[in-house]
């Protein structure tokens, strides 16, 4: 199993400075950039678009980790490939077909995530596992940042490893939402592979210093 690593989420950067803070991400431990997608229908409100993750694109030098927080998200999956998503992740509460959708994202050449809202019981998705990469247990009720980490997400992390664990499969676990310094470790020694982290990279005075911290595990001794 890789080493986890942290994927901060731009939707905290400064939206008027996003080359520097997309540079600044290159420059730091990050193992991702997280882009989160709204539609203003599948949640409460609108991020940015297709246009912006072309733009991040060229100034990124890290795989973009896109989360899609939209309806139909079928519609839009060969967009935000050919836009230069490395990891699509479509959320199971907006996906009729999601085995299909899973399918698809494989086949556009990227890897598959699914994103469980705090609601959505972790067993539902033991007829699809196969076709997953990557599953994102939201620890927010997805649509903004910088909300309160649910603290029932420990919970799900042990029976998502437990249902991966009993097929053998490695799928990649994600955590999204008020992951800081407060609960970093603790999602890493419950068995997180890749924390999504936007307010807390983003308002801390060294951003980079905030990301290698994040990605700490187990934490240095203090001298
Ligand atoms: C929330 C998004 C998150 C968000 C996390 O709907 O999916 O990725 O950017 O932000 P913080 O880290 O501020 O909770
Ligand atoms: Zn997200």
């Amino acid at each position: 199993m890789s080493k986890p690593f942290i994927a901060p989420s731009i939707l905290a950067a400064d939206f008027a400075n996003l080359q520097r803070d997309i540079e600044m991400i290159n420059r730091s431990d990050a193992g991702w950039i997280h882009v989160d997608i709204m539609d203003g229908v599948f949640v409460p409100n609108i991020s940015f678009g297709l246009p912006v993750v072309e733009a991040v694109r060229r100034h990124a030098q890290k795989p973009l980790d896109v989360h899609l927080m939209i309806v139909q998200p079928e519609r839009y999956l060969e967009a935000f490939a050919k836009a230069g998503a490395d990891t699509i992740t479509v959320h199971y509460e907006a996906c009729t077909h999601l085995h299909r959708t899973l399918a698809q994202i494989r086949e556009l050449g990227c890897r598959a995530g699914v994103a469980l809202n705090p609601h959505t019981p972790v067993p539902l998705l033991e007829d699809v596992l196969e076709q997953i990469d990557l599953v994102l247990l939201m620890s927010v009720n997805p649509g903004f940042g910088g909300q309160a980490f649910i603290e029932h997400t420990y919970r799900k992390i042990a029976r998502m490893k437990h249902l991966l664990a009993t097929h053998r499969l490695p799928a990649l676990i994600e955590i999204d939402g008020g992951v800081g310094p407060d609960n970093a470790g603790l999602l890493l020694d419950a068995g997180a592979d890749v924390l999504v982290a936007g307010t807390s990279v983003f308002k801390a005075d060294d951003p980079i210093q905030a990301i290698r911290e994040l990605g700490e595990h187990p934490k240095p001794a203090l001298a």
